[in-house]
């Protein structure tokens, strides 16, 4: 064979190759409303940075007449480009090649991307549109998800893993994604779970649709999923998005926007927000969206524990993580799911050098033998080891309540806190007023001639001894009582004085996080 023939037979192998599982097929996928493999991977990327590795890869299956069946790139397309100038892996997987399965080839491709993710601390994205393992493969399949998994914990806490949920995800499609930092799924085409509902009917009889089971809305409500996209163009942008809020890698700071000048913009809005009556609700990312540059808030896990609010936003240009009680929902009590919700988020802040903002308003842990039952001191202790665990600069400002353990949980000074404001409308105490003055003055109130204002006046006193900002920032445990309009000078301050913040710790492996 000449060169020039060895050139074009490489041409053609190529061109056949990119062309996956051919033209019926992609037809069926953008029929279905999803994008090809080689598709997402244009959107993901920078123009012309994507260099393919693995396209040559075949599987060495002969079982169920798998022998000499040609699977182009094995179903999965592998390699690495830049997004917004910085260098991010991928493995983004081909249903029209064998349904996306993996197979052992298919696996080490991925294994092999995610290694070099590793060595080069970059980020890697996983794009999911896949079938499962590989049926024809057999224990093949199963070990190369073992090696995928494996993978996914030597990344962890090393570089962040996004996963895209952009097909149907099934058995070791859907742990792979739960082993990585975020999901985002694409509603309509995107379903995940463990089993499907035909295996659901033979074992436990209970009929349920594949949407129903892991559509969208159930696997958000489940507290699997961290963002939802109405189409594969969205869920590419929200990773983009993702990613521009997060470092390369442990070793690295998230990129900086800021100009280097600090904005302190006064906002007397947030002097207003705090209605007089402390049982009014107020809708807390009003306050978020105030402090933080341009209003500009990436929630995480939107439609899950919504009574606490998690996520990312900058303040001068600093990436900062966001954790919120919202007062909107549940009076922002926190309970299992969102105690669940704070901690992961707390977690992924400290192992990526994201500076934590705490902001306050909530009542207490969740009373209920329900609650209970499900293991609220299990999950609630969470958040006291996550914060305790984070050397991460955290501020925290107290708006309204914070009463018992959930004002400890929510970052307080003891837990390790570098700075915390208070408002004025701060209620810092054991409990709130109203139980309060029920323990302390039962007698009282009930000997009284009128009980109910003799219980008006107590609550009125406890609240002016004790549910107040004062006698915390006497004892050291409040840095500063500020006007909530200057929050953001505050906290513009605060962030820059602990930007070189270092705090050593007892060396171990690993401390024991309650699960
Ligand atoms: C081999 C597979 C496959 C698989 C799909 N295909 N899944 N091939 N192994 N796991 C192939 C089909 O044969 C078909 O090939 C092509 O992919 C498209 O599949 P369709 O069924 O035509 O597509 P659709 O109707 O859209 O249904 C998609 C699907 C369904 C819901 C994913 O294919 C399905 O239920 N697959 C099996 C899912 C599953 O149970 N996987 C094993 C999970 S266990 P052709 O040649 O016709 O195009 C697991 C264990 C891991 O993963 C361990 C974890 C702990």
């Amino acid at each position: 064979m000449t060169t020039k023939e060895k050139i074009e037979r490489l041409r053609q192998r190529k061109a056949q190759l990119i062309a996956g599982g051919g033209e019926q097929r992609i037809a069926k996928q953008h029929e279905l409303g999803k994008l090809t493999a080689r598709e997402r991977i244009s959107l993901l990327f920078d123009p012309d940075t994507f260099q393919e590795m693995f396209l040559f890869a075949q599987h060495r299956c002969t079982n169920f007449g798998m022998a000499g069946k040609d699977l182009p790139g094995d179903g999965v397309v592998t390699g690495v480009g830049t997004i917004q100038g910085r260098q991010v892996f991928v493995a983004s997987q081909d249903f029209t090649v064998s349904g996306g399965s993996v197979g052992e080839l298919h696996a080490d491709k991925i294994c092999r991307s995610m290694e070099m993710a590793l060595k080069s601390g970059s980020p890697l994205v996983f794009i999911n549109d896949s079938g499962g393992a590989r049926i024809q493969e057999g224990i093949d399949a199963l070990n190369g998800y073992g090696r995928i998994f494996y993978r996914h914990v030597l990344l962890s806490g090393v570089v962040p893993q996004i996963s895209i949920i952009a097909g149907p995800c099934a058995g070791g499609a859907a742990y792979s994604p739960a082993l990585m930092d975020f999901i985002i799924m694409v509603e309509g085409t995107g379903e995940l779970f463990i089993t499907g509902p035909q295996v659901i009917k033979q074992v436990t009889g209970e009929d349920i649709s594949a949407a129903e089971l892991g559509g969208v809305y159930a696997q958000m409500s489940s507290g699997v999923v961290h963002m939802v996209a109405r189409s594969d163009e969205e869920a590419l942008h929200l990773c983009q998005r993702l990613l521009s809020f997060l470092p390369s890698n442990n070793l690295d700071d998230p990129p900086n926007y800021g100009t280097g000048d600090l904005i302190f913009a006064e906002d007397t809005f947030l002097n207003r927000v705090i209605p007089d009556n402390p049982r009014d609700p107020y809708d807390i990312k009003d306050v978020i969206t105030r402090i933080v540059d341009d209003g500009d808030f990436l929630q995480i896990q939107e439609h899950f524990a919504l009574n606490a609010v998690v996520g990312f936003a900058r303040i001068n240009g600093q990436t900062v993580g966001i954790v919120a009680n919202q007062p909107a929902v549940m009076a922002g009590v926190l309970d299992i799911d969102s105690s669940d919700k704070i901690a992961k988020h707390v977690r992924f802040c400290n192992a990526f050098n994201i500076p934590l903002v705490t902001l306050v308003d909530v009542p207490g842990f969740l009373p209920g033998v329900q609650q209970e039952r499900g293991g609220i001191i299990r999950h609630g202790a969470k958040m006291l080891f996550a914060y305790s665990a984070a050397t991460v600069p955290k501020v925290t400002i107290l708006l309204r309540k914070a009463y018992g353990g959930a004002y400890l949980a929510m970052c307080g000074k003891e837990l390790g806190s570098d700075r915390v404001a208070a408002w004025p409308t701060a209620e810092v105490a054991v409990m709130g007023p109203e139980g309060a003055v029920n323990i302390v003055y039962r007698e009282d109130i009930k000997k009284a001639a009128d009980p109910k204002s003799a219980r008006d006046e107590f609550i009125n006193e406890y609240r002016e001894q004790f549910a107040n900002p004062y006698v915390g920032a006497a004892r050291n445990l409040i840095d500063d009582i500020i006007e909530p309009k200057d929050t953001r000078r505050y906290l513009s301050l605060a962030l820059a004085s602990l930007r070189a913040k270092q705090e050593l710790r007892p060396q171990k492996k690993h401390g024991l996080i309650p699960m």
